[in-house]
């Protein structure tokens, strides 16, 4: 069972805020942020944290160029030093821009997720925004996921759909599907940590509960 649960951080965190936030409404029962943790030193989710009185822990990426799983194994001690294990953890991914090692998704098997800005399997990578806006979709939207050892392409949680208007902009569809995030991310946590569900290849299902 999920109990504990780990971000991982990289800017603003308006996800993790959004998560916290779920987590304050009684939403989320059942698990808590036990760390923050950024690769990043002036990411400001690590405010929203710090007001939370969630713990906190920056660990600089740049040493580790090239050096992926030397950078998550330090990752990883965090992570166990506050009791997020592969057992009763879940690591969350919002917004954090570094890929993760396979040393790092095999140890945590199905314990890490992310969330992305499109309707995957369309729009991976950096920019989902941009991307969907110079391809001319008239819908696109976001995606939690369970990570594999793909870019954006591991077993799909929960998706849904905004729609493009012609007057959009990058920021103005940024701003659209951010507000669908805030709501599906804690939304896939809770259902998550409920634990009822299977996960069959790349289909995650999840069970009535009675
Ligand atoms: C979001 O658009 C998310 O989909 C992507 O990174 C952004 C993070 O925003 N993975 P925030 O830091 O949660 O505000």
């Amino acid at each position: 069972m999920i109990s504990k649960l780990g971000v991982l951080v990289s800017g603003s965190g308006s996800n993790l805020q959004s998560i916290i936030n779920s987590i304050k409404r009684g939403e989320i029962m059942g698990a808590s942020i036990k760390v923050v943790i950024s690769n990043k030193p002036d990411a400001y989710a690590l405010e929203r944290a710090k007001k939370e009185n969630i713990p906190t822990e920056y660990i600089d990426s740049k040493p580790y160029k090239g050096r992926r799983e030397e950078y998550d194994q330090l990752l990883i001690g965090k992570l166990l030093e506050y009791g997020v294990t592969p057992e009763n953890g879940l690591v969350i991914m919002a917004g954090y821009l570094r890929i993760i090692s396979s040393m790092f998704i095999k140890k945590y098997s199905k314990r890490i997720i992310n969330i992305h800005p499109s309707l995957l399997p369309a729009f991976t990578g950096l920019e989902a925004q941009r991307q969907a806006l110079e391809y001319g979709v008239k819908i696109t939207g976001c995606t939690v996921h369970f990570a594999d050892e793909g870019l954006d392409t591991g077993p799909i949680i929960i998706q849904t759909v905004v729609p493009v208007h012609d007057k959009d902009t990058v920021e103005s569809l940024r701003a659209r599907i951010l507000d669908e995030e805030h709501r599906i991310y804690p939304e896939a946590i809770r259902l998550l940590v409920d634990g009822k569900y299977e996960i069959e290849g790349r289909k995650v299902k999840f069970v009535n509960h009675e």
